[in-house]
């Protein structure tokens, strides 16, 4: 068994490891089960320890022979994030062979209306971990030859965003980054490709007090199941940019060649909270 692979100790290769942050809930917990199925072994993380264990009792039900299921609790955006990863895959006799950057939380409501320190918190887990659990894994992964980061973005990386502007900034800033660095890694056997969803059906809006705005009323959601197939399908293809479902596509093209003029104001007015 290559080293790169994960072993479940009774000698079946898996298909890789794969460090999923934010793996508990919404489009991190269906990715996490999807791998699963796929026969890789899977180290999960989130902040909440109870519903990670449970989450990791659940995958354990669906693991394929070789492969194993680590839950890890940690905030990623502490310090020690890298070590931690680095310390539990070693434990377990894993590599880190995929990493999905998924945890991510947004700010419904005007720039001025938000406290500093929840902007801090947005900037801290949205680009600071993320630019961190990324610059970790490709040092670890090039050497090797082999490797693939997943970056979770939005579809609101492509538009400035009033009210929700510092949430869209930061996922302009991740779809930014992993492009520029998939690039500097051509031809090192490391990807990095980055997802630019639609609206999913998760709690993430409500948990930002945005259930009431426009956008969830006009923009059809989709379900976390399938975000996950479509992110599935296009790392297996190698996929640079993986925008899920057919909306999200047209949106996408769409919102890069329609003038700022006319996609601000519109985009504003979208995610204006209802009354
Ligand atoms: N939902 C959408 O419509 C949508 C659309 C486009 C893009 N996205 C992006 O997709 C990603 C996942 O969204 P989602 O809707 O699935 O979110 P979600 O349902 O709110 O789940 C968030 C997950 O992240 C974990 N998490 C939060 N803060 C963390 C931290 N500091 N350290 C470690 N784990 C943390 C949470 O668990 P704990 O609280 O226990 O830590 C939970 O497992 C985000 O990056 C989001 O921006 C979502």
């Amino acid at each position: 068994m290559s080293s790169l692979q994960g072993s479940g100790g009774d000698g079946v290769a898996s298909a890789g490891t794969v460090v999923i942050t934010g793996a508990t809930k919404g489009i991190g917990l269906a990715l996490a089960r999807l791998f699963v199925r796929r026969s890789h072994s899977v180290v999960v993380i989130a902040r909440d320890q109870q519903r990670l264990d449970a989450v990791a009792e659940g995958l354990r039900a669906l693991a394929r022979h070789g492969c194993i299921v680590v839950p890890l609790a940690l905030d990623v955006t502490h310090d020690d994030a890298t070590v931690r990863i680095d310390e539990t895959l070693a434990q377990h006799g894993l590599a880190l062979d995929i990493l999905i950057n998924n945890a991510g939380m947004g700010l419904g409501g005007p720039l001025v209306e938000q406290s500093p320190a929840d902007l801090e918190r947005l900037i801290a887990l949205n680009i600071t971990a993320l630019t961190r659990l990324t610059h970790h894994a490709v040092k670890v992964m090039r050497p090797r030859g082999k490797g693939h980061v997943i970056n979770i973005a939005s579809l609101g990386g492509y538009v400035p965003g009033p009210n929700q502007a510092a949430y869209y900034a930061s996922k302009s800033y991740v779809i930014s980054l992993s492009e520029a660095v998939d690039w500097e890694l051509s031809g090192s056997g490391v990807r990095v490709s980055v997802v630019v969803p639609g609206p999913v059906r998760t709690d993430f809006h409500a948990d930002m007090k945005a259930e009431t705005a426009f956008y969830r009323r006009f923009l059809p959601a989709m379900e976390p199941e399938a975000i996950a197939r479509s992110i599935y399908r296009g790392y297996s293809f190698g996929q640079g940019v993986i925008v899920p479902g057919f909306s999200a596509r047209f949106l996408s093209v769409a919102l890069r060649i329609l003038p700022h003029p006319l996609t601000v104001p519109l985009t504003g007015w979208l995610l204006r909270q209802r009354p």
